[in-house]
């Protein structure tokens, strides 16, 4: 794997950009080209300590681009699928984007990694495609489980790992899958819970909580994951869906807040209630058993060590995240409108 060229799409994003650090880190000898279109989720800044490095190109563009596509994939040994619209309260006010990127965007790779004869097409996609399960069961998602995907973004995943299974299955293309639970960590965009809730801290804010805050989710810190895709890329079998999750316990939303805030030394009321996500997936729950038994993985930081490192990062990085709030203050207002606390 050492001399090798990947690809990796959607590489200023939060996952990608943490894949790249990593695997550069561990690979200096493999050479990277991170295409991302930068939408309001992408941010250079995360990459800036290794923009100079030879065998590192970033070039901004969309996925669904055919020609670009096709004049990168020409020299490249492996992709890693990263881009996608990623935020499920997004999903739900404009789905088309969702369905234009995830899906027709990614059967674009697929038809230029099949022509280009990539060695492998790493797939990324989530825990989301197999729907919700009940609160209070025992019950968690495998490689097995049929898939019920209920919001926009995740049918639209779900549409995407049909596709490169079916670009396996038909044309050969050798491609592995991950699913994997909400990851959490360094450089995550503030719209999504855990950084949203740290930084309303750090700005003086409070913490909107969804619903009556139950929900139940598979907490993977990001780090931990990226040492599983490295994993699969380097010991993964072809044609393999691997499931990746992480070392917390059925910890409702409820739970997850009030931890962040104790962690930050604030008082434990410092939420409020605002009106739910529409068909808020109840529980999620993956069991990482197979990757575990097949390639050696398993998660390592605790979900306490996680957030306490994740807290520590955004409190010494304010010029990472102030500006991406600032930015995008029209949208968190009008998202948690009737909230006091965005
Ligand atoms: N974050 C999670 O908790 C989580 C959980 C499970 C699975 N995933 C999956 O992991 C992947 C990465 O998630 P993330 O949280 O890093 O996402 P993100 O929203 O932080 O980043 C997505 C990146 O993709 C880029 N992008 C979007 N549309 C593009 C296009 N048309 N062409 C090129 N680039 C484009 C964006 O600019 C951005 O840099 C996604 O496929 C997502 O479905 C994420």
């Amino acid at each position: 794997m050492s001399t090798q060229t990947l690809l990796v799409t959607g590489g200023a994003g939060f996952i990608g950009a943490n894949f790249i650090l990593y695997w550069l880190a561990n690979h200096p000898d493999s050479r990277v080209i991170n295409l991302d279109l930068l939408t309001y989720a992408g941010n250079l800044e995360t990459l800036h300590q290794i923009e100079s490095l030879p065998n590192y190109t970033f070039v901004q563009g969309d996925i669904g681009n055919t020609e670009l596509v096709n004049k990168i994939m020409a020299d490249v040994d492996t992709v890693v699928h990263f881009a996608a619209e990623t935020h499920v309260d997004r999903s739900i006010k404009n789905p088309d984007i969702f369905l234009t990127t995830n899906i027709l965007g990614t059967h674009t790779l697929l038809k230029a990694a099949l022509k280009h004869h990539v060695k492998r097409f790493h797939h990324i996609s989530t825990d989301e495609v197999f729907g919700s399960l009940e609160l209070g069961s025992t019950k968690k998602f495998t490689e097995k489980t049929g898939y019920d995907p209920r919001s926009p973004y995740s049918a639209s995943k779900a549409a995407s790992d049909h596709l490169v299974r079916a670009y396996g299955e038909t044309y050969g293309l050798p491609y592995t899958i991950s699913n994997c639970s909400n990851n959490y960590g360094e450089y995550q965009f503030p719209e999504k819970i855990i950084p949203l809730a740290i930084t309303n801290l750090m700005a003086g804010r409070r913490i909107p909580v969804y619903g009556d805050g139950l929900n139940v989710r598979d907490w993977l810190y990001v780090q931990d994951h990226c040492r599983a895709i490295e994993l699969i890329l380097t010991t993964g079998q072809e044609h393999q869906t691997y499931l990746i999750g992480g070392l917390s316990h059925d910890v409702s939303n409820l739970e997850l807040i009030k931890t962040i805030l104790r962690l930050m030394n604030h008082a434990e009321t410092e939420f409020d209630f605002v009106t739910d996500r529409p068909g808020h997936d109840q529980r999620y729950a993956v069991d990482w058993s197979y990757i575990h038994q097949s390639l050696g993985w398993s998660p390592t930081v605790s979900l306490e060590e996680g957030l306490q490192r994740t807290i520590d990062w955004y409190l010494a990085h304010p010029d990472w995240w102030q500006p991406l709030k600032t930015k995008n203050q029209a949208y968190f207002e009008s998202h948690y409108a009737g909230s006091k606390s965005i």
